[in-house]
């Protein structure tokens, strides 16, 4: 995995930031709302599928759900495929850009299986970077989901022999259009050659020249020029072998739509020289690094770096007198950190002589999001009933032992400001929150449906669908029960090998 993460922002917006009440209707984002003195996401009231006060819904779940609760809106990745779609399409138009611009997942964001499917259905391409990646995409070419046309591109170490380089010889045999994307020389000897033709991508290491628009110095994907130049001619002189991509990925995610564009311009000079002479160069493929909505700032601007990107593309080919390339974008974060939230029940209120009183949560911050102590990263936080009452900044707490499971993060000075409340009132009338837009990364670092930290048990999921005539389809996804939590540790391996055997017992003298 490549740098996933934006470093930590001191000044971003998470939250509501004044004591006042929110006022009715306020928009804090493209889907979130108050209406009522209740959070709607995506148009749907998040405290009712606690308290269970929703009027009838086509398709949603009538019966109150357990706390915490994840919710994936799955709706919201196939919209934010088209709206990438769109944004290159316009600037397509606008700057007169020659050549296609092609949106693949980087299923490393999130590799679940409705996620995965929830992208291809939205028309994206596929990038992975891993043997079992090449079980999951076999498995959505059989389901019919990852039809023909759909380029599955191969990131990631595929060293000769390796598991993955022999799975990706039998998914060729399978899928035309999978383009391994070779790290290094040595991977390309052991898939050439072996009774199947291979359309070959090439990654670009980042090198100090790139180094100042945010990028790793040390990165130790891809290979250098001067290397990929010769690899290139290798592949041109190895039969059934072909040049087709160029990928460069330029880093940490940016805010600067000029700096991402112009941290490409050396690898978009390669790629116009290499397919000066090279009819089948015909892909340059940037990303990740496009950043999702993690916060309620403005942030990046899409469109512009849309426009940007393909001018600067086409200034750069011009220079070199070279067609200009189809584009391929790979998107991670931007693709999937929206659809999902994260919900919790405030337990406690506790005072804290030091700073903004506690309110601590059903569950655990750190290991639900762990970017978050691990890189002080920031995401929406907001509640989802209790608007209209004064607010007041607070801390939250996660459930669990460790000192680290709190947010805002330990160091950070961004307010988060909640709803006033008493623990003494908390059973009568319950304050919930949400986190939004964690749905890129978190869910795959913390671990999926393993044990976790302080025994703490899975939440419940629920995954939220289009359903038919306006409605929705849900999906519920049982959390861990105590059970299931022991079994995963081996406690169901003690019990089957009956009274487990001491050691005898050490004499004191
Ligand atoms: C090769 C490659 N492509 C795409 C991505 C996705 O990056 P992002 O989530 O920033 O879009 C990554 C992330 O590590 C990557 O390594």
């Amino acid at each position: 995995m490549d740098s996933t993460h934006a470093p930590p922002s001191v000044a971003c917006r998470i939250a509501w930031q004044s004591p006042a009440p929110v006022p009715e209707g306020y928009r804090f984002n493209a889907f979130l709302e108050a209406s009522g003195g209740r959070l709607q996401a995506h148009g749907l009231d998040l405290a009712a599928f606690f308290d269970g006060s929703r009027s009838p819904a086509a398709g949603l779940p009538d019966d109150a759900m357990p706390s915490p609760l994840e919710i994936a809106f799955l709706p919201n990745i196939r919209a934010q495929v088209a709206a990438m779609d769109r944004c290159f399409r316009c600037a397509i138009d606008r700057v007169g850009y020659p050549a296609p611009f092609h949106f693949a997942f980087a299923s490393k964001a999130n590799t679940a299986e409705e996620i995965v499917r929830s992208t291809l259905t939205g028309g994206a391409h596929h990038e992975m970077s891993s043997d079992v990646d090449v079980e999951i995409a076999r498995r959505m070419i059989r389901a019919g989901l990852l039809p023909k046309d759909r380029m599955v591109l191969a990131n990631g170490f595929k060293g000769p022999g390796s598991a993955y380089a022999r799975n990706l010889l039998a998914l060729r045999r399978e899928h035309r259009r999978l383009i391994p994307i070779l790290e290094d020389s040595a991977e390309l000897g052991f898939l050439a050659g072996r009774g199947v033709d291979f359309d070959f991508g090439i990654r670009l290491k980042r090198t100090q020249r790139d180094a100042g628009a945010g990028a790793d110095r040390d990165s130790r994907f891809g290979v250098d020029a001067g290397e990929l130049e010769r690899l290139a001619f290798e592949i041109d002189r190895t039969p059934g072998a072909r040049f087709v991509l160029l990928h460069a990925m330029f880093g940490a995610p940016s805010d600067s739509e000029e700096q991402f564009v112009e941290a490409l311009e050396p690898a978009l000079d390669l790629f116009a020289r290499l397919a000066d002479d090279r009819a089948h160069l015909r892909f340059f493929d940037f990303g990740g690094g496009v950043p999702g909505r993690t916060t309620l700032d403005d942030g990046f601007d899409y469109d512009r770096f849309a426009r940007l990107l393909l001018e600067k593309t086409l200034a750069v080919c011009a220079r070199r007198g070279t067609r200009p390339p189809a584009l391929i974008g790979e998107f991670g974060r931007y693709t999937v950190s929206e659809h999902a939230a994260h919900l919790f029940g405030v337990i406690a209120v506790k005072a804290n002589e030091s700073g903004p009183p506690w309110y601590l949560v059903d569950g655990s911050i750190m290991t639900s999001f762990p970017d978050t102590w691990a890189l002080g990263e920031h995401f929406i936080c907001l509640p989802l009933n209790h608007l209209d009452r004064p607010f007041h900044r607070v801390r939250l707490g996660g459930i669990t032992c460790d000192r680290d499971d709190v947010y805002p993060p330990r160091g950070s000075v961004v307010p988060l400001f909640l709803p006033r409340v008493a623990a003494a009132e908390l059973d009568e009338t319950p304050l919930y929150v949400g986190f939004f837009s964690v749905g890129a990364y978190q869910e795959m670092l913390g671990g999926v449906r393993g044990s976790k930290h302080c025994v703490l048990p899975e939440a419940t999921e629920l995954l939220i669908d289009d359903g038919e005539d306006g409605g929705f389809v849900c999906d519920v996804v049982p959390g861990h029960t105590t059970e299931d939590v022991l079994h995963n540790l081996g406690y169901g391996r003690t019990a089957r090998a009956g009274a487990p055997r001491t050691a005898a017992p050490v004499a004191l003298v």
